[in-house]
């Protein structure tokens, strides 16, 4: 996590790191800072107060001393080292002629700043960030330029960086490096610049490219040069960017959050997008894995985190009903701890919005390893994830910026579904007749998820109502079991009550002992296969004295008449009925969030892209 942005030649370096910052502020803002080549030196300006670092920031640079040569800045997602200013980057060496930023985890940090210390360095923070500067001023003193110090520094490493070095002795230029954690440089012809991820740059930047593990990239106004771990000049990948500025903008809205909730319709149209064909095949023009390989496939393994694992368990029902294939799935940190028995004839679906979450990311490298072919279900084009796999399905929700995942929740749902109706059609486990209707109505899911957006006001003024309740349950059955949590999940990172999902049959195993009168409980209960069971259980909530609130389907009177509060969404297809229920579950969220004063776009705790393991 943490964000990094890095700019040179710009008339305007200042508003290029802070525009770039606040873009980036999804990857984590216990802390920000910059540190700027002007004419006496290095400057640098640090705050550590939380989501109130950047405007402490933005304050404090109109103090900025002259014109500007090149800058660098950062935003934090603290692991090592508490959020305070000593703790906040970039990060000098002792003679305060070199700054760092870095993402990432050093993980010998401890055995450097030993060696480091022992000869003379004084490191001040707790960091494990601080030992590059240190490194840095020392192959500097052995008479290495920058970018030969920053390479040795990062053979010196282990762990994931992605890092951003200046020196007051060369002002115009940033010495970029990157292992595992993302980077990326971009050039127009005056400016160079460096970011975590291109949010930070639309708009700014011509062309962008993706710098590739090991290899070091010196930036300079308009120019860039990159060479790979052996020192050999190497060609960057340049990026596909099709996202413009509009889209990393709040276009109205009270924040990000809400915005990507009101994309809900676009981003599931976008997805299926030139997939569905009149005829009832599903066509993924970016599977690079043949048809043949995918017929021989004899087990699939789903991996994700967080919503994106919850998305992935609707797709084991969806995969395991039509396409008839056996799947398991995890959660990807746990993966390859468990020794999984993978060989050829294995397919690994990896899910993740950012194509970068490192959990998911080493699950896929680790599948690799044993020879399973990896398919990725992704929202970031070229992300490492797209780019390690053997195959690729775009979400095409278009960036999501608030942390709490929402419209590439549903993109991902769409996408996963259209990816087992591909396996069901060419494993003949369905006819093209059945999988032509099911393909008709997928092609209503976005009218329908605009529909379910129609009924924001009942779900706010409903939550109004439990705005003073402290504890949430969740329960499903089936594919109603996921939507549990992800409703859930929801309420937990935004609002900060305390909210369990679980499958409803579970709850008598242990869970309803924790009811007790007045106790909130949100069923989901729209009709799907299990529905009469669910009832069922439901019933066993209320006779412990919960408050029930059901998800049920529009002009289910039979259902609305049994809880205390109905939450409406229209009918689908039972396996598509995630894409619609767990919609009044976000805005749930959010109403109880908004409720308590949240930052709904910046929870405390957590950042957008979790690159640490
Ligand atoms: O980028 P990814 O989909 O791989 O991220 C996975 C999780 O970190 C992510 O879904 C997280 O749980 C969100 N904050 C959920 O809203």
């Amino acid at each position: 996590m943490c964000g990094i942005i890095g700019v040179t030649g710009s008339p305007d370096s200042i508003t290029v790191l802070l525009d770039g910052l606040a873009r980036l502020e999804y990857r984590g803002y216990d802390s920000a800072g910059v540190a700027l080549q002007v004419p006496s030196g290095l400057w640098i300006e640090r705050s550590a107060r939380g989501t109130e670092s950047l405007s402490d920031l933005v304050a404090a640079l109109d103090r900025a001393p002259g014109p500007c040569g090149a800058g660098i800045g950062h935003t934090r997602w603290a692991t090592h080292g508490r959020p305070s200013e000593v703790n906040a980057h970039p990060h000098r060496d002792c003679t305060g002629t070199v700054a760092v930023v870095h993402n990432g985890i050093i993980e010998n940090h401890f055995e450097l700043a030993a060696e480091l210390s022992a000869s003379g360095h004084e490191l001040v923070s707790d960091t494990d960030s601080e030992v590059l500067a240190h490194l840095i001023e020392a192959s500097l003193a052995d008479g290495k330029a920058l970018v030969d110090a920053v390479r040795a520094c990062v053979r010196s490493v282990r762990g994931s960086l992605a890092m951003v070095a200046v020196h007051s002795a060369d002002p115009a230029l940033l010495v970029a490096a990157r292992r595992v954690s993302p980077l990326i440089v971009a050039t127009t012809d005056r400016i160079g610049f460096v970011a975590s991820d291109v949010p930070a740059l639309l708009g700014r930047a011509d062309v962008m490219y993706v710098l590739e593990d090991g290899q070091v990239a010196e930036v300079r106004p308009g120019e860039i040069r990159v060479v790979g771990a052996d020192g050999e000049i190497s060609v960057p990948v340049e990026l596909k960017v099709d996202w413009d500025l509009t889209a990393a903008q709040k276009g109205g809205f009270d924040n990000f959050m809400l915005k990507e909730i009101h994309e809900q319709p676009a981003a599931v149209a976008d997805t299926l997008m030139g997939r569905l064909s009149p005829g009832g095949t599903v066509l993924l023009d970016e599977m690079r894995i043949d048809d043949d390989e995918l017929r021989e496939v004899e087990k699939v393994f789903i991996v994700a985190c967080g919503s994106s694992y919850h998305a992935g368990l609707v797709a084991k029902y969806a995969m395991e009903h039509w396409a008839r294939m056996a799947v398991e799935i995890d959660i990807a940190s746990e993966f390859r701890y468990r020794d999984p028995i993978l060989d050829s004839r294995t397919l690994v679906v990896g899910v993740s919005q950012s194509g970068e979450t490192l959990d998911t990311l080493q699950a896929i490298r680790y599948a690799r390893r044993w020879n399973a072919k990896v398919l990725v279900v992704t929202n970031v084009v070229d992300s490492s994830m797209a780019r390690e796999a053997d195959g690729v399905f775009y979400t095409r929700a278009g960036p999501e910026i608030g942390v709490a995942a929402t419209k590439t929740f549903l993109a991902q749902l769409v996408a996963l579904e259209t990816l087992s109706l591909y396996l069901a059609g060419l494993r003949g486990t369905l006819y093209p007749a059945e999988i032509s209707d099911l393909l008709d109505s997928m092609q209503e899911l976005p009218a329908k998820v605009a529909s379910a957006l129609g009924r924001s006001e009942e779900v706010f003024n409903l939550a109004a109502a439990y705005a003073a309740s402290a504890e949430f349950f969740f329960i499903g059955r089936h594919v109603g079991y996921p939507v549990a949590l992800e409703g859930a999940l929801k309420l937990k990172e935004i609002s900060y009550l305390h909210a369990e999902g679980y499958p409803a049959g579970e709850l008598k195993h242990g869970p309803i002992a924790l009811l007790e009168e007045g106790s909130i409980v949100v069923g989901i209960a729209t009709r799907t296969r299990l529905w009469e069971k669910m009832m069922a259980n439901v019933a066993e909530v209320r006779a412990r004295g919960a408050v029930v609130v059901l998800v049920a389907n529009e002009g289910d009177e039979e259902t609305g008449s049994v809880g205390d509060a109905t939450l409406w969404v229209p009918s689908t297809h039972p396996l598509f009925a995630p894409v619609l229920d767990v919609i009044p579950l976000q805005l749930f969220a959010y109403a109880l969030a908004r409720a308590r004063g949240n930052d709904v776009d910046r929870p405390r705790n957590l950042a957008k892209t979790v690159t640490v393991e």
